[in-house]
């Protein structure tokens, strides 16, 4: 179907009537396709539209009364299928901005399921959805930037990187940890053919120059954290866990070691998505959260945004529903069900 050539046909004309039969008749041509993606030429190579925008398109063109909107409209629909403008950190086309349904732009994530495809498993207690950093490798990155996550536990991040073309370096503590996640890596097909390299170590100490030297990687186009929250789920035992932290001052001062060890190999206007919670503790509300913003911020940080995403309980506090509300009733607190996503620019 070439609908660019019948745009331009439509343009040129003056007649609203005649205008609309050309239109009208793409239309229908549409309408009768089984196909949810059209394929259109632009210089001699084959581009791709979704029906459902086109039709949706070509309808408000077609209900429009006088010709000056139609022409507006019809100028908008030509540049968005033939004039590529792309930003700096991401591949979506502002020209056809009207596409991307499946990127969040609202502060509330809710999410019913997780995604569970491929080499995604929901076995390792404490990981994330994957959702969360499909979300923002598509908004924050291009194909081939380098991503970094140092509390790497099960893979998600380079599990999502891998199917979105991002290379990805990810840092995990615990190496049977590590070496699962490496497992699970293996499983997801490479179809852009980019790097995953996995370090075990402890993210506050680790000297990245010299291994980012030998893998040729300068810095990092999007960093992403989802660190321990606090004792919540002990990861392990060792000391340099962030979940053995004795006390919120000395977690904050962990977590403040691994920010400032990744800090300076993050690209300049860059993004950085942190994912944590808040918890109880002796009948009191810990705001973990919101220390944790503060202490990106105390780096040099600039927040972007505050998300809040629904939090699904664990299978344990699940099973014990109405105990945790009849607790919460007596007890004057309310039960956790969401975390916080905190959007950072360097
Ligand atoms: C909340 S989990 C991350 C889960 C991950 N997003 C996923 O989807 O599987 C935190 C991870 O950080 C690891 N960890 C804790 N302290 C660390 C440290 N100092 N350096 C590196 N990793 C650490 C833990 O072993 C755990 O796997």
């Amino acid at each position: 179907m070439n609908i660019l050539s019948a745009i331009e046909s439509a343009l040129a004309k003056e007649n609203l009537e005649v205008i609309k039969r050309i239109i009208g008749k793409v239309f229908s041509e549409l309408e009768d396709h089984n196909n949810k993606i059209i394929i259109y030429t632009l210089n001699g190579t084959d581009q791709s539209v979704r029906r459902d925008f086109l039709l949706k398109e070509l309808k408000q063109i077609l209900e429009t009364k006088t010709i000056e909107r139609t022409k507006y409209y019809l100028n908008r629909l030509h540049k968005s299928l033939s004039v590529q403008k792309e930003g700096k950190i991401n591949e979506i086309n502002l020209n056809r901005w009207k596409e991307y349904e499946d990127i969040i732009t609202d502060s509330l994530w809710i999410f019913d399921k997780r995604d569970s495809s491929g080499a995604h498993k929901a076995d390792y207690w404490g990981n994330f959805i994957p959702q969360i950093p499909n979300q923002f490798l598509k908004r924050f990155t291009k194909k081939g930037d380098w991503v970094l996550d140092p509390f790497l536990g099960s893979g998600t991040t380079l599990i999502e990187c891998k199917r979105l073309g991002r290379n990805g370096i990810g840092i995990e503590l615990n190496k049977k940890v590590a070496k699962a996640a490496k497992g699970r890596l293996a499983a997801e097909k490479n179809i852009f053919e980019i790097r995953t390299e996995l370090f075990t170590g402890d993210s506050s100490t680790i000297i990245l120059q010299p291994l980012l030297r030998k893998l040729k990687v300068k810095s990092f186009q999007f960093l992403i954290l989802h660190p321990p929250y606090w004792d919540i789920i002990k990861f392990s035992s060792n000391r340099s866990d962030l979940s053995n932290a004795k006390s919120t001052e000395e977690f904050l001062k962990m977590f403040g070691k691994v920010v400032g060890n990744t800090y300076p190999f993050l690209d300049k206007g860059r993004y950085c998505a942190v994912v944590i919670g808040d918890k109880y503790s002796s009948g009191e509300w810990i705001p973990l959260g919101f220390y944790v913003m503060r202490e990106m911020m105390s780096k040099g940080f600039k927040l972007k945004s505050t998300i809040i995403k629904n939090f699904d309980q664990t299978t344990a506090k699940r099973n014990q529903k109405e105990l945790w509300r009849y607790r919460a009733l007596a007890g004057g607190f309310y039960i956790f069900k969401h975390e916080y996503i905190f959007l950072f620019q360097k």
